[in-house]
């Protein structure tokens, strides 16, 4: 059944994922249904537990929020040193694909059958100073790998350049993987991650920090 979900993300594709880390949280509903009329397609949540990283945003209860005030495919990347334990949790609040960080579950075999299981697609993210050996375990298991282009925990970072070399390495490696990137992408940094055979591309600052959403997405996408 993940697969249903898989190639929902697939047809979205290339697609810009807004970040919902620097919106207004007061006013969800609003900030959602802008980013509709923006035509965004997939919505990325980031869980952080102020122990894997050093911030603490939110869990389960605003992404059952945005269930219900969205049909919008959700993917929720987990900043959280143990998923295997709220996995669970996150599907019964609607998840669409649930993404770990290799560096908290470097064995990752049962949580990737554990998300399968609520027939979720399930993801493998690495921080930049993560070596891309560390997913030789799980590359074949995973349906999507988030190279990180920050370190994870803040949004309004810069770019790491070196972001588009990892996304085609793994893209050589493995020809139908969902490749997705995040972290300091903007109009200038979006297209080298596409020509490097990147998917999906999440995006907070350059969104948010514009008062307007569609004309920020447009200019995202023409730089696509
Ligand atoms: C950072 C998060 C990102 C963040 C990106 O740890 O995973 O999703 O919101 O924000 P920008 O686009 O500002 O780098
Ligand atoms: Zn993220």
């Amino acid at each position: 059944m993940h697969q249903e979900r898989l190639s929902k993300l697939r047809s979205a594709s290339p697609a810009v994922l807004p970040s919902l880390l620097q919106c207004d949280f007061g006013d969800l509903r609003r900030e959602v249904r802008q980013l509709e009329a923006a035509d965004v397609k997939v919505l990325h949540l980031d869980v952080m537990d102020g122990h894997f990283v050093p911030n603490l945003t939110y869990g389960m209860p605003i992404v059952a929020g945005l269930r219900r005030l969205t049909d919008l495919p959700l993917d929720v990347h987990l900043m959280i040193s143990d998923p295997a334990a709220y996995v669970d949790a996150f599907a019964e609040a609607g998840a669409d694909m649930l993404t770990f960080h290799i560096e908290a579950v470097p064995q990752p075999q049962s949580l990737i059958d554990q998300i399968h299981s609520h027939g979720i697609v399930a993801g493998v993210a690495l921080n930049p100073k993560t070596p891309l050996s560390a997913l030789d375990g799980c590359l074949d298991a995973v349906d999507a790998v988030l190279v990180m282009s920050v370190e994870a925990g803040f949004g309004g970072q810069s770019f790491d350049p070196g972001a588009p070399e990892r996304i085609a390495e793994l893209r050589k490696r493995r020809g139908d993987l969902l490749l997705e990137v995040d972290g300091g992408i903007k109009p200038d940094t979006i297209g080298l991650c596409r020509k490097a055979g990147c998917d999906l591309f999440v995006v907070g600052s350059a969104i948010f920090g514009q008062n307007d959403y569609a004309a920020a997405v447009r200019q995202l996408r023409d730089a696509l």
